[in-house]
């Protein structure tokens, strides 16, 4: 049931904070500062021998990949690719030894990630699913894996999917880090930083308001851009993939420094630009980019840090995210971007849980 929610997508983006603590479970090992997965199905000595990760998947899960991507290479310094399942089913890439292949799936049940896995394994490498639905046909097809135990996602548009995921990556990183160079310290560190996320959360969720308040203002926008860098690039991708699949606008996310290669030719007056901005390695390259966009007579939305008097400064409406380690600023900025949608898509008059010609899951190719 929707629990006194309006929709169950609304119901999912609350249930965020009960979910991340859901995937943490009995996950982190404080003992030994690290993450522990009952199904992985790997020994550390196979763990140890890894030398590439990839990660495949569909649409928002696929977003979680691309954050994936930075996590486990920054926190366990292992090379990961990351493919669309679709494309990975039919390209024949050549695969090293020792590569081991991550299917990321909300329901299990994507024609793609299931092919993309069962070529993989088929050629002899490991395959682990990532995925909510227990004993749906990717966690049968896969060697083993990690569920999210997220409880059921109805709403079409993915929310604590995406969230969860994250999540299982970043444990992922820890434990793939602590038996290569990641110290005790550091890894004790990373589950503080993790058992705090779901206040973070809960924390973000009290923009619901300022977020309205936004959305009231640009529910008549033809085009929205979407801007971050490094862990808030993916976090872009996944705040248009929202946008576009729940109100019908056209939405673009792009790394923001990229815009100046071509996509800053569509600002205008009437195109507005979410920049995710929270303080962190790129914020000051950032900040020139967003300047780039008002100067250009853009409106720009930052999603920003409290107290930031420079975002303030520039930026037209600002939406208020907590500081968190930015290994884990997606699993926050998603957020805002969700409710972001989630209210555009209602003051269109849209159908939010079910958008015109999308399904839950995607059982054809
Ligand atoms: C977007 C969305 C889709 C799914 C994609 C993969 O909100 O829901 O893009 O993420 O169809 O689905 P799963 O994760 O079930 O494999």
């Amino acid at each position: 049931t929707r629990e006194g929610f309006e929709h169950y997508m609304l119901k999912e983006i609350y249930e965020q904070p009960e979910s991340i603590r859901n995937a943490m479970r009995g996950r982190l090992d404080e003992e030994n500062a690290t993450a522990v997965f009952g199904g992985l199905n790997l020994t550390p000595q196979q763990s140890r021998m890894v030398e590439r990760i990839i990660l495949t998947g569909c649409g928002t899960s696929w977003h979680s990949g691309l954050v994936g991507e930075y996590l486990i290479e920054d926190l366990a310094r292992i090379p990961v690719s990351v493919e669309y399942a679709s494309e990975l089913r039919y390209r024949n890439p050549p695969i090293e030894n020792n590569t081991l292949v991550f299917g990321i799936t909300q329901s299990g049940e994507t024609a793609d990630t299931l092919a993309a896995l069962r070529e993989t394994k088929r050629k002899g490498h490991r395959t682990l699913a990532i995925c909510n639905v227990v004993g749906s046909s990717i966690a049968q097809a896969a060697d083993g894996g990690v569920y999210l135990y997220a409880g059921p996602e109805i709403g079409v548009a993915s929310t604590k999917a995406f969230t969860s995921q994250c999540c299982v990556l970043a444990m992922l990183g820890l434990y793939f880090g602590r038996l290569r160079h990641l110290s005790f310290e550091r890894g004790k560190q990373i589950i503080e930083e993790l058992r705090q996320l779901p206040n973070a959360i809960q924390q973000t969720l009290g923009c619901n308001e300022q977020v309205r308040d936004v959305a009231q203002k640009y529910q008549n926008a033809s085009t929205v851009l979407y801007l971050g860098r490094q862990f808030n690039f993916p976090t872009a991708l996944e705040g248009a993939l929202k946008l576009k699949e729940i109100s019908y606008i056209h939405a673009e996310g792009y790394p923001a420094a990229e815009m100046k290669h071509g996509p800053i030719a569509l600002v205008d007056k009437e195109t507005p630009s979410v920049f995710i901005i929270p303080r962190g390695t790129t914020y000051t390259k950032v900040m020139a980019n967003m300047e780039e966009v008002k100067a250009r007579g853009g409106p720009v939305i930052a999603l920003a840090n409290e107290d930031d008097p420079q975002v303030q400064a520039v930026a037209d409406d600002v939406i208020h995210v907590p500081q968190v380690p930015e290994f884990l600023q997606p699993i926050v900025n998603v957020v805002p971007l969700q409710l972001l949608a989630y209210h555009i898509a209602l003051l269109r008059g849209c159908d939010v849980d079910k958008p015109r010609n999308l399904a839950k899951s995607v059982t054809v190719e």
